[in-house]
């Protein structure tokens, strides 16, 4: 079959008028083997990395399918697997399998959101379901949103839209603030946007990893005294360490007396806001200007999938609209590589539609109330005598033994990775405020209260 594969040409590309037979044979093997694969995952472990895997490079003539099966195979071996129920390192949970489905069809589509043109259906769909998150989280007929490749990305439209409308585009004065225990993207966006860390103003957290409110005040003040303008406040819907939400009701009620945007980094816990699961701290999203909502990080799904919404579609239009001169453009309908950073895009939204309609609001409740279970099962298991626990209300825990010193973390958490590791389960070793912590992610749905257990056996964790 391969020889027959590579010498017709016509493989090179789907066939307009054939039975595409060829590619129907290529595309059944390639699930095949990403099934085989997801089915060894048990045997292999999460991280089965082989030091001597080889990248090679193209040659001067095309390999054969089999070699290049092969080598599929090779690297899918040698891949993290995020279906084995012991990853449990980081935000990156099993893909649900609609959303595969997505992504195949959205690579055979090969169409394009910058321009309506070039996606006509796929445009109207993610102008339709960036309104239907951003209803969802309460915001009103003005409302809407972009997709963009990632939390950062979307974090970074937020912020580029809010100092546009704070009309300090160019000002090197201009300053943002976030607590201390915001995602380390803020430092690239600002970067990014032409400042440096001067114009990041830290806000001090409390004792759960909230922004500190009074401290807010405080910096506030500082930068009114020394002439520096704000562009925007942003509150932190899910920590990364620890899944900590700031007290958004109080930030909103200061951004709204000062006339400051608010965004809100919902990478890990805006996706709550969209159903009726009750979690302390999550109300008042909507009187932000702008959320993140990252679905790859907890629902599953495939990467990368990240939402902005926005309160005002205005704000994105007057902020990233260039005109396209090489494009046809149709009245009303606005061409969504005019509305964020990025040109060319693929048409990502297509798996989020697919894994969404395919679970039904029932199903991405079921889905994210696991994860809050499973936080619960390990909080109420792990022996509190001899561990710190550094928790929030959603599903991320890090945590040390007690009285370790502070020199000390390194070494221990290091120590326990590896040992982990060797049971098949992948934590994760944050280092946050000069200490390192053993962190563990509960969102994924394959891991059940036994592997918990036996996890924490290892430890010597239990209660
Ligand atoms: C709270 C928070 N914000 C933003 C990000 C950045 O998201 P991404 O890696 O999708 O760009 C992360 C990543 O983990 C995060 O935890």
């Amino acid at each position: 079959m391969a020889e027959d594969l590579i010498n017709n040409k016509d493989i090179y590309f789907p066939s307009y008028s054939g039975t595409n037979e060829k590619l129907i044979t290529l595309l059944n093997r390639a699930s095949q083997t990403l099934c085989e694969w997801f089915s060894k995952a048990d045997k292999n472990g999460p991280l089965p990395f082989d030091e001597s895997f080889k990248c090679i490079m193209p040659a001067e003539d095309g390999n054969p399918v089999e070699d290049l099966f092969s080598e599929i195979e090779t690297l899918l071996n040698n891949s993290f697997n995020p279906v084995h129920p012991g990853s449990l390192a980081h935000l990156d949970p099993p893909p649900l399998i609609f959303s595969i489905l997505g992504d195949l069809i959205a690579a055979g589509l090969n169409n394009n959101l910058l321009a309506y043109e070039l996606s006509p259906s796929v445009t109207l769909l993610e102008e339709s379901l960036c309104k239907w998150f951003a209803k969802k989280i309460g915001f009103n007929d003005f409302s809407g949103g972009i997709a963009a490749s990632g939390g950062t990305l979307s974090n970074l439209n937020a912020l580029i839209a809010a100092r546009n409308n704070a009309g300090l585009g160019t000002n090197p004065n201009s300053v943002l603030l976030v607590s201390e225990d915001a995602h380390s993207s803020f430092v690239k966006c600002i970067r990014v946007m032409g400042l440096d860390t001067t114009n990041l103003v830290r806000i001090k957290t409390d004792n759960q990893g909230r922004m500190d409110i009074n401290d807010l005040r405080k910096s506030l003040d500082k930068c009114s005294i020394e002439n520096k303008k704000i562009f925007a406040i942003v509150a932190t819907l899910g920590t990364t360490v620890r899944g900590a939400i700031d007290p958004i009701k109080e930030i909103s009620e200061i951004c709204k007396q000062r006339n400051i945007w608010l965004h809100i980094d919902g990478s890990i816990g805006g996706i709550f806001a969209i159903t009726s699961i009750q979690i302390d701290g999550l109300n008042n999203i909507n009187q932000a200007n702008s959320v993140t909502i990252n679905p790859q990080k907890i629902i599953g799904i495939t990467k990368t999938s990240s939402l902005l919404l926005v309160s005002n579609m205005s704000s994105l239009e007057k902020t990233f609209s260039t005109g396209l001169p090489y494009i046809t453009s149709k009245e009303n309908i606005i061409n969504r590589g005019e509305i964020g950073i990025q040109g060319s895009r693929p048409a990502e939204v297509i798996k989020l539609w697919l894994g969404l309609r395919f679970l039904g609001m029932k199903g991405i409740e079921e889905i994210l109330k696991s994860s809050i279970k499973r936080k619960d099962f390990f909080i109420n298991k792990i022996c509190k005598n001899r561990f710190e626990i550094y928790s929030g209300p959603l599903h991320i825990i890090s945590f040390l033994p007690k009285g370790l010193k502070e020199k000390d973390t390194d070494s221990w958490t290091q120590n326990k990775v590896n040992e982990l590791m060797k049971k098949n389960f992948m934590l994760s070793r944050p280092k946050f405020k000069g200490k390192h912590y053993l962190r563990i992610v509960l969102g994924n749905y394959n891991t059940n209260e036994s592997h918990i257990e036996e996890l924490l056996k290892i430890l010597d964790a239990n209660q």
